[in-house]
C-alpha cells in the first residue's frame, strides 16, 4: 500500500496499480501489505525494533556498530491491533476484487470487523509463529487472545531457523 520511505509508493499511487490489476483481471486476490523490509523495516511490523538480537546476527565489527547505531537507522512504529486497516479500507473502497487484511490481527473480533468492512480474507503472520495452534483455539473460544508481545525477536531468526523466541 505505501512503502513508509520518501520517494517511495504512497496511496495514491499503489491504489491506481491495484486498479490496473484488476482491469487486467490476471490477480485472484490482493494482500494488502506496506513497508520496506531493506530500507525501514518496522514500518511493516511495528513494535519493538529487535536491534540487539539482529546486531547479533553480524560478525565484529558490524555487530558493534549495529548495536551502537542501530536504533538510528531501525525506526520503531507504535503497535495496535490491525494497524493497516486504516490504509486497507482505502483499496477496499476502491476495488471489486477480493482483499486480504494484514498486520496486528489477532482476535476473532478484528477477524469479524474484517468481514463486516468487505474483505475476504485475514492473513497473521507472528501471531501464528508464537501458537499455530491460535486458529483452533480462537474458533473454540472466540475471547482467546493472542500470546505474541510483538517484540519482533523472532525477525532476526530467519538468518538461523525461524522461531518465536517464547515459543
Ligand atoms: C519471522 C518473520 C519472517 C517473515 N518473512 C517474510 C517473507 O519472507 N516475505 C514476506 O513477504 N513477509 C514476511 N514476513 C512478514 C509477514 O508476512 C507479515 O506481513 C508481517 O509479520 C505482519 O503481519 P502480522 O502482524 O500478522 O505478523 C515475515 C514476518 C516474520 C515475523
Ligand atoms: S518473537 Fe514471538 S512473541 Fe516476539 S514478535 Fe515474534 S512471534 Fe511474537
Amino acid at each position: 500500500m505505501d512503502d513508509g520511505v520518501p520517494g517511495g509508493f504512497w496511496l495514491d499511487e499503489s491504489i491506481q496499480v491495484a486498479k490496473w490489476l484488476e482491469a487486467e483481471g490476471s490477480v485472484d486476490a490482493l494482500e494488502l501489505t506496506a513497508g520496506s523490509s531493506l530500507l525501514n523495516p518496522m514500518y511493516l511490523f511495528r513494535g519493538d525494533a529487535p536491534v540487539r538480537e539482529f546486531a547479533d546476527t553480524f560478525k565484529q565489527p558490524l555487530k558493534l556498530g549495529i548495536r551502537l547505531v542501530g536504533d538510528k537507522f531501525i525506526r520503531e512504529y507504535p503497535y495496535e491491533e490491525a494497524y493497516l486497516l486504516g490504509s486497507a479500507r482505502q483499496f477496499r473502497a476502491a476495488l471489486d476484487l477480493p482483499l486480504v487484511l494484514l498486520g496486528g490481527v489477532t482476535e476473532r473480533a478484528t477477524m469479524d470487523r474484517a468481514m463486516a468492512e468487505g474483505f475476504q480474507f485475514v492473513a497473521m503472520g507472528r501471531a501464528l509463529l508464537r501458537e499455530p495452534d491460535l486458529i483452533n483455539r480462537i474458533q473454540a473460544d472466540a475471547s482467546t487472545t493472542s500470546l505474541c508481545i510483538h517484540c519482533n525477536k523472532c525477525m532476526p531468526t530467519i538468518f538461523s531457523k525461524t522461531h518465536c523466541v517464547l515459543a
